[in-house]
């Protein structure tokens, strides 16, 4: 059922709804979960708050009626065929997504591609404005959305406004080659606060505000040429709900259903497990590269060792992915050729997309999480991995080119660029001492614990009621009283406070 309101206090934007409406042949309606760390992070932040979501509810054609869904008010986005095709897998995918993430693959620029990206964001514009109650917070996330901002503003200038970017924002040597590029800092620059992973990625945006529009910029701090608005940004490192993905994974089903799976692998020494979207920024192929070599030099031998890797299929109609996937594929069928015996495949492969419960499990089973990214603003999976571990058995193999490795630099970290570094990683992971794994993994779960979504969430809508100036402690509502935020200051890339 609907809810019956009309507008809302608090109304997040984001490219997806948190769940994918898919129509069968028949007619017939299923509500799927969608993908990604976006909606894992805002779903249990939405659960606590009475607010609106925004989005594209995953169809082509018009936009369903809103519709509720686990407590939380869904307000769909229509889409054409067109829309997707130019603003999401163009646009968005093909010409951002390479740009921000160090142009691994590289980028595609076409002006109809950015007409179609304007369009999107004044529907996304119009809509959140419709829906905001006189005053209302507005938080606008990730890369799909970025003049959403400035246009809400010209509709709404009533209303606070956020924007978070889930992904890394390139240096301005990168984010120079999109034509768009000052419409781009323009949009962002209506926005109150802008949220962004690392302390890296928010100086990457004031320096290109400074280099390519000429701002004046102070610190954090960027002045709005033409008003007496100043923009702050900085870095808030997204998380996960500790507490409740810990209850869950002590569930006795759960951890039941982590020995079975252990079992139904024919109990190995050592599983290793990748989880990824199937994304070319994800490391999967340096991951599978540097696992065949092990095997090759007979370091690691199946049965004794295992991969299982879960790779959700992504983007498919994008070039680059269909690639990837087609690469990976085939590396998979040549190791599987290799070394599998009857029964007992070295590498698993799987492609489905599991209930919560079941990758608490497939967490809890493995020895070793291979999360090798070449970049990736956060990577929530890390962070799911630690938290399910209460066992404190396991071992974390950290790409550094992940937000989350600068939180969690006790991990075993890797460039996985340096294949044979990777690989010392991986042996490293399994022949250190329990004792001392057991010991990293308490620190790594500290980390995560005392800097959970919630206090995310809390931090965040704090900075930006706050904004341009910094909140002051005891404003940022909800978040643990104990721990000290400025405690973070002694990782790799401090967190600036909050
Ligand atoms: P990204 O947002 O780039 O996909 P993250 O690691 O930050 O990467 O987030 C991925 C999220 O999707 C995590 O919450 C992870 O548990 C979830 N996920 C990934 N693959 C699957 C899958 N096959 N089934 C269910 N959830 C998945
Ligand atoms: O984290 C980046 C992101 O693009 C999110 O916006 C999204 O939740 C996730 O990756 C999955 O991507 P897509 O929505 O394109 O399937």
């Amino acid at each position: 059922m609907p809810s019956e309101r009309s507008t809302y206090d608090l109304v997040i934007a984001a490219n997806r709804l948190p769940v994918d409406r898919v129509t069968a042949d028949d007619g017939t309606v299923e509500i799927r979960r969608s993908p990604g760390g976006l909606v894992t992070a805002m779903e249990s932040v939405m659960r606590d708050h009475d607010g609106a979501w925004v989005g594209w509810a995953g169809e082509t054609g018009d936009a369903p009626e809103p519709f509720d869904d686990g407590g939380i008010h869904l307000h769909p986005v229509g889409l054409s065929a067109e829309d997707v095709a130019f603003y999401y897998e163009g646009f968005s995918n093909d010409t951002l997504w390479p740009i921000y993430h160090d142009v691994i693959v590289p980028a595609s620029f076409h002006r109809d591609w950015w007409q179609a990206y304007q369009r999107v964001n004044q529907r996304f514009a119009e809509a959140v404005a419709a829906l905001a109650a006189p005053g209302a917070t507005v938080w606008v996330h990730d890369y799909q959305l970025q003049l959403v901002p400035a246009m809400l503003r010209r509709l709404r200038p009533d209303v606070r406004i956020g924007w978070f970017d889930h992904i890394p924002f390139p240096p301005v040597e990168l984010f120079a080659q999109l034509p768009w590029r000052s419409q781009l800092l323009e949009g962002l620059l209506g926005a109150d606060f802008l949220g962004f992973q690392r302390q890296a990625d928010a100086r990457n945006f004031v320096r290109a505000c400074r280099q390519l529009l000429q701002a004046r910029t102070k610190r954090d701090l960027v002045h709005v040429e033409g008003s007496s608005r100043t923009v702050r940004a900085a870095a808030i490192p997204i998380s996960v709900d500790f507490k409740g993905l810990e209850r869950l994974a002590k569930q006795p089903e759960v951890m039941a259903r982590s020995a079975q799976i252990r079992e139904s692998l024919g109990n190995p020494k050592v599983l290793m497990l990748g989880v990824d979207r199937l994304d070319y920024t994800k490391g999967i192929r340096h991951r599978l590269k540097a696992y065949e070599e092990l095997l090759v030099e007979g370091r690691f031998s199946p049965p004794d060792v295992t991969l299982v890797q879960v790779a959700t299929p992504s983007r498919e109609r994008v070039g680059a992915y269909r690639t990837l996937r087609g690469e990976i594929e085939q590396t998979v069928g040549r190791i599987n050729g290799e070394y599998s015996r009857i029964g007992a495949p070295a590498v698993h492969y799987l492609h489905h997309s599991y209930p919560r419960e079941e990758m608490a499990a497939l967490f809890q089973a493995a020895d070793v999480m291979l999360v090798t990214p070449l970049r990736d603003g956060m990577n929530l999976v890390a962070k799911e991995y630690v938290t399910c571990r209460h066992d404190l058995g396991g071992a974390l193999v950290l790409s550094e080119f992940t937000g989350a490795w600068h939180e969690l630099h006790q991990a075993f970290a890797c460039n996985p660029h340096d294949i044979e570094g990777l690989k010392q990683a991986m042996v490293r992971a399994v022949n250190t001492p329990a004792k001392d794994r057991q010991r990293i993994m308490q620190a790594l779960r500290r980390r995560v614990s005392d800097h959970d979504v919630q206090r995310w969430a809390a931090r965040y809508l704090a900075a930006l009621r706050s904004a341009p100036e910094r909140p002051r402690l005891e404003q940022v509502a909800d978040a643990p009283a104990a721990p000290d935020p400025q405690a973070a200051e002694a990782s790799p890339d401090p967190v600036v406070a909050p």
